[in-house]
């Protein structure tokens, strides 16, 4: 106990120094929160840790697959979701995915799960607390390892704390940021520009403003309320906020979850005069989760979801004390270029910017995620390139800012955002699944699931284009993997067949080495490890490509080849 104070004291020094109570005091508070934690794991989650390699999510072997309880088991009913899908990991296991986020399960008023009402309480439509146990439970013993979300920035405003700030208790008011003002801050940006702008969000109850990064019941300019609920930012500076958010970390720990993805990080501390992203003190803030977590499931790891510049994005990892893996954001719309506009040199560009991320990184390799695709990243030409082919093809805008004339993000499942080209979807899995690291599977990309305009029909949604990709997978869809010529055939059986390609050769997981194809539509790369060198030309184009290469001669590569040979 004494390493974990003298560890806690200049983290907890550097973000609440100078407020009431003393750190000394502070830490005491942390270390009986950590220790009453440890003391409440169960023995059979002591003896998995006693067997957990602490690097064992960066096995070669592991696929990581997304996917909504609800929307994966839609012909279960209500309370019966998370039994419907420990029934059915016989559809993860045939694919060979083998760790699975599990999309937010927890009591919640809207955002897909993502505005939690109660961190204790499962979504009663979901099933209960005892399911998810057993649900973890059968995991493990399945060989699959679960990741959650960790909705650490904000709460529903019908959370106990904010219900309870609305009714003015001075203890829960300090939970959130107020003002009197709808007056946004210089360069904060607004994260929902459409439907819910700015970050302010108003309370009528208390006839002030509340920070709020993401929905707004009633945002700047509306007269009435023009959603059901809010998601209202948590203030950080109060202390008590990090201990009521750690206690809900562990908690969870304990029903064995092995990931734990931090739900919009960057937000977490906000400063006047900053763009209020990926601030300093979100970083301690980090550590402090990390040291918690690690000190009562040495075997659980954190996930950062932070959509921000690779040099902002690497800075995650901080000097291996913060999280252990991050979404590749910047990596994402590379292969997405790659795919469709046959220009393939973005992707090394990105993974040799930054060559001490490659030692310290470890990524989950993604095109698709539950929300839209972002183009924020990218130069302005290439952005609005993208997003062209794109919504020209049938995909929506997400994130339209009045003054531009294209969209920050893109909505659409993958095979839409494809054209329904079976060719450039493979290439596409050919490639997040041998660039290294842990790729990761959207629900659906497997069956070539496209968009579904059936939102629109909901007012509470029909704002938020993310949800035309968040489609039902019925036993009708998922059983026709069975039925020789259909399109889910070709492509359930195309992934299944690329993931166990994937598992045979270990040095997949490795970094790439590039080199030089002297074709732009043509990307080269080596991969190596103890076992095995295999060498890589994927021709990411519709026309034959001729190549060149030192050491392998000429090549011909048919249109969207992906040709890969012992090296
Ligand atoms: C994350 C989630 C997104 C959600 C937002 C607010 O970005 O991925 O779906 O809307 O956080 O929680």
């Amino acid at each position: 106990m004494d390493e974990l104070r003298e560890r806690l004291r200049p983290l907890l020094d550097a973000l609440y120094a100078g407020s009431d109570e003393s750190i000394e005091a502070l830490c005491d508070r942390f270390v009986r929160r950590i220790e009453a934690a440890r003391t409440a794991r169960s023995p059979e989650l002591k003896a998995l840790d006693e067997n957990t390699d602490p690097d064992w999510y960066k096995a070669s072997e592991t696929v990581a697959y997304v996917l909504y309880a609800d929307l994966f088991s839609p012909e279960a009913p209500d309370g019966q979701k998370i039994n419907a899908l420990r029934e059915n990991l016989g559809y993860l296991t045939d694919l060979g995915v083998n760790l699975i986020h599990v999309l937010p399960l927890l009591k919640s008023s809207g955002d897909a799960g993502f505005a939690v009402d109660d961190y204790e309480q499962v979504d009663p439509r979901f099933g209960s607390a005892e399911d998810l146990r057993a649900l973890i439970g059968a995991f493990h013993q399945n060989g699959l390892r679960i990741a959650l979300d960790f909705v650490l920035n904000h709460v529903s405003d019908k959370h106990a704390w904010a219900m309870a700030a609305k009714n003015d208790d001075p203890h829960y008011r300090n939970f959130f940021l107020w003002s009197d003002s709808e007056e946004p801050w210089p360069g904060v940006p607004s994260v929902f520009p459409e439907f819910a702008p700015g970050h302010w969000d108003y309370v009528e109850k208390a006839d002030r403003w509340v920070w709020s990064t993401f929905y707004k019941r009633r945002p700047a300019g509306s007269e009435h309320d023009r959603f059901p609920f809010a998601q209202w930012d948590l203030n950080y500076r109060n202390p008590n906020v990090l201990l009521g958010m750690i206690d809900t970390l562990l908690k969870q720990a304990n029903w064995g979850v092995d990931v734990f993805r931090l739900d919009a990080v960057p937000f977490l501390w906000k400063e006047q005069g900053t763009s209020c992203t990926s601030l300093p003190q979100v970083h301690t803030l980090v550590k402090l989760f990390r040291l918690a977590l690690q000190s009562v499931a040495p075997g659980a790891v954190l996930l950062a979801e932070a959509n921000q510049a690779l040099e902002q994005l690497v800075d995650y990892f901080g000097e291996g004390d913060e999280v252990q893996i991050a979404y590749h954001f910047t990596l994402m719309p590379a292969l997405w270029q790659a795919v469709t506009l046959g220009r393939t040199e973005s992707i090394p560009e990105v993974l040799t910017r930054l060559p001490r991320a490659l030692d310290r990184a470890h990524w989950w390799v993604l095109s698709e995620v539950h929300d839209d695709l972002s183009l924020e990243m990218l130069d302005e030409a290439t952005a609005r390139e993208l997003s062209g082919y794109f919504l020209a093809g049938g995909a929506l805008p997400f994130r339209q800012l009045e003054a531009e004339d294209f969209p920050r993000g893109i909505s659409g499942t993958s095979f839409t955002l494809l054209r329904r080209d079976p060719r450039r979807l493979r290439l596409l899995w050919e490639l997040k699944l041998s660039l290294g690291w842990t790729p990761l599977f959207y629900m659906g990309e497997e069956l070539g699931v496209e968009n579904d305009l059936g939102f629109r029909d909901d007012p509470e949604r029909r704002e938020d284009s993310r949800f035309v990709k968040r489609v039902a997978l019925g036993e009708d869809r998922k059983n026709r993997r069975g039925e020789a010529g259909s399109t889910e055939a070709h492509l359930f059986h195309s992934l299944s067949g690329l993931i166990a390609w994937r598992k045979q050769h270990t040095c997949l997981a490795q970094p790439p080495d590039f080199f030089q194809t002297g074709s732009p539509a043509v990307l080269g790369f080596s991969k190596q490890d103890a076992h095995e060198r295999l060498v890589i030309l994927a021709n990411c184009s519709e026309a034959q490509q001729t190549v060149t290469i030192p050491g392998l001669g000429v090549k011909i590569l048919k249109p969207f080849e992906f040709w890969c040979d012992a090296g």
